[in-house]
């Protein structure tokens, strides 16, 4: 059955995207050099910046929120660019609006990727919400019960990532506070289950000496988000206006980190949702 929404919008029309902040301008970025002809509306709910402390009904209040606004904007897919979004709201996102639009997670896909590739002990760091949700382990386990998954919230990386903080000292010590933890010393591969935490991902490897893979969403989910266009004809023909950046609360730091990673020169506007 076609998705209602989708017979409103044509396949020009953006991809949605969101998380707390900008981590899913990791997600961003990879949509704007590996399929060029897309654009998208981010929307970083910096008004309730970090989720991974919140409660999951206040995080699935939001998500629910986020994605009426994007929906409302024309876009024809969302991506829950957020695995805290993703561990505690996908499921109520899908009731709301899964009959009107194709909505994402970045959970599965790593999943998925994790079970395939064969790996028997995996590390996951995480935010508080997405350790407690405990989905990582529960999903895994669902396709591969051997699977040996040891997760660890690391509440201090999101901050620090908003901050700017991904080369520093302090970043460097915090960054082996967490890792050195002993759950960790014989681990194959190291899932970084946030998708703030790529950012990091230099300094993660350099800690590990490289001799673990360290995974994280953004190839996988990007495969995800073009087999799903593929899939309801939505592959967009030419870009038809530039891509837009919202948030829920005007910070500079927000403004200031977000022209760091992101590579094009970006405007952000204040979306006064709450
Ligand atoms: N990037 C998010 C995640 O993937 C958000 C983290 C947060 O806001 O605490 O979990």
């Amino acid at each position: 059955m076609p998705l209602q929404h989708l017979q409103q919008v044509s396949k020009n029309n953006p991809i949605g995207i969101f998380d707390s902040g900008i981590g899913g301008l990791t997600v961003a970025n990879a949509i704007a050099s590996k399929l060029p002809l897309e654009d998208f509306i981010y929307f970083g709910d910096t008004a309730h910046l970090p989720y991974g402390d919140k409660s999951s009904d206040a995080i699935c209040y939001y998500s629910l929120r986020i994605t009426r606004f994007l929906i409302e904007k024309g876009c024809k897919m969302i991506v829950i660019a957020c695995n805290s979004a993703s561990a505690t709201a996908s499921k109520v996102l899908h009731e709301f609006y899964g009959k009107e639009i194709p909505i994402i997670n970045v959970i599965d896909p790593l999943v998925n990727y994790v079970v395939d590739h064969n790996y028997q002990k995996i590390g996951v760091i995480a935010t508080k919400v997405t350790t407690q949700s405990n989905i990582y382990p529960s999903k895994i386990h669902a396709l591969n019960p051997n699977i040996d998954v040891r997760p660890l919230a690391t509440p201090l990386l999101v901050p620090m990532i908003e901050e700017g903080f991904i080369s520093n000292n302090i970043s460097k010590s915090i960054l082996e506070n967490y890792l050195s933890n002993e759950m960790f010393t014989d681990i194959e591969a190291l899932v970084l289950a946030c998708t703030h935490f790529p950012l990091l991902k230099p300094a993660i490897k350099a800690y590990f000496n490289e001799k673990i893979d360290i995974l994280d969403s953004t190839d996988v989910v990007l495969t995800e988000i073009e087999n799903t266009l593929e899939k309801y004809g939505l592959k967009s023909e030419h870009r038809a206006q530039p891509h837009q950046f919202y948030v829920s609360d005007f910070t500079e730091s927000f403004e200031k980190t977000t022209k760091i990673f992101y590579k094009e020169e970006i405007h952000l506007e204040h979306a006064a949702i709450w």
